[in-house]
């Protein structure tokens, strides 16, 4: 039988939902699950695999810390009570939530968990990488976030574990470094020191 990947949407997109407008709600889910998708045509993974676990790999987030462990836990539930997926492939999702953080990333083996880990970072790249660090470090010093952008997204390219996202990455990554330059010279007023016309309109 086919996995019910609109229900899973449905179950995902439910429990996430008190999430909404957080750095990690489904938007963010439904992104890491497109890049995930594009990565596993280009790598050869297993679709449907990448596709379940990149679906269900922050529901963790709405149950408690660490994300990935009670993540992991609800997802085998959820997989076991609403498919008839095998239990080897609900182990195998299982495990890609578990090792999808940073910080596990020693851990990674197949190719199915470095798509999913890589596709969760890409998201941390480019603007939109720079915009979700100020959101959900609102609350922090100023800057606090301005250095967790300098130190901690721009070494996240050479992290990436497959072939295609290093190659998606460095699209994203000229992107960080021109806005993080832009940001450096306007904090320093740097950009103010010659005053010339530019072009076009404001
Ligand atoms: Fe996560
Ligand atoms: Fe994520």
């Amino acid at each position: 039988m086919k996995l019910p990947i609109k229900k899973l949407e449905d179950i995902v997109r439910e429990i996430m939902s008190p999430l909404e407008g957080t750095a990690h709600s489904y938007a963010h889910v439904e992104r890491v699950a497109q890049i995930a998708a594009i990565l596993a045509k280009e790598e050869n993974a297993d679709q449907e695999l990448v596709q379940t676990a990149a679906l269900l790999h922050d529901i963790g987030y709405a149950v408690g810390e660490p994300h990935n462990e009670t993540g992991a836990r609800l997802a085998r539930r959820i997989l076991e009570q609403s498919t008839n997926l095998p239990e080897q492939r609900i182990e195998k999702t299982v495990k890609i939530i578990l090792r999808h953080p940073i910080a596990s990333r020693s851990k990674l083996e197949t190719v199915e968990e470095k798509i999913v880990w890589d596709a969760d970072k890409i998201d941390l790249l480019g603007v939109i990488g720079i915009a979700r660090v100020f959101h959900w470090m609102s609350r922090k010093p100023f800057e606090t976030a301005v250095n967790t952008c300098f130190e901690e997204l721009k070494p996240i390219c050479k992290l990436l574990n497959t072939s295609s996202a290093r190659k998606i990455a460095k699209r994203r990554q000229r992107r960080t470094t021109a806005l993080l330059s832009a940001l450096k010279e306007e904090l320093l007023i740097e950009d103010l020191k010659t005053i010339e016309a530019a072009e076009g309109n404001c």
